[in-house]
């Protein structure tokens, strides 16, 4: 059995549901809103996508960190003897602590005060979320094709 094909599918569909559930929420769900004067729409889409985005998240990071292991023979020397796909790697690292971080707050402190009139400063967090998700999505490419430059 080809573990390795299994773990970039499970990775693929994760990415999937994690970029596509942003993009409904920034293209269907806060325009929604904003002509209805109503944040009612938004957190039905959070309550809902909520749980699929956390199970997508996970599966994002366990397939991940599995396929990391195919490119980075010795984590201790991933500073020392840096490789492209090394590189790569780590920038996904920090770009999904970065998405975690923008998560947090925008559940903890964010969502729970959203109004029309606050709906702005939520939808930029969104944009920034699905931003950073689409690099860690550029940067995955990279692994595979041997960096980033053309
Ligand atoms: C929301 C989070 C993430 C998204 C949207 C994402 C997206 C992607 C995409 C689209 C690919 C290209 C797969 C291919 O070439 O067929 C990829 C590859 C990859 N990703 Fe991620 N990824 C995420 C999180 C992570 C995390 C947390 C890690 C762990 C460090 C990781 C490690 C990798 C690796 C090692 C590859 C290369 C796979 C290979 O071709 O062997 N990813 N990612």
């Amino acid at each position: 059995m080809n573990v390795y094909r299994y773990l970039v599918m499970a990775h693929l569909l994760g990415a999937s549901a994690w970029i596509g559930g942003h993009l409904v929420l920034l293209g269907v769900v806060l325009p929604g809103a904003r002509r209805a004067g109503s944040v009612a729409g938004v957190l039905e889409f959070e309550h809902r996508f909520g749980r699929i985005g956390l199970l997508a998240l996970v599966v994002q990071v366990a397939s991940g960190a599995l396929l990391a292991t195919r490119w980075i023979d010795d984590w201790r020397t991933i500073f020392s003897a840096p490789t492209p796909a090394g590189h790569l790697i780590i920038a996904k690292i920090v770009l999904l602590a970065l998405i975690m971080a923008l998560a947090r707050h925008a559940t903890r402190r964010v969502l729970p005060a959203l109004t029309a009139t606050t709906l702005g400063r939520f939808a930029f967090h969104a944009w920034v979320v699905t931003a950073l998700s689409v690099l860690l999505l550029v940067c995955g490419v990279g692994v595979r094709t041997g960096g980033l430059v053309p």
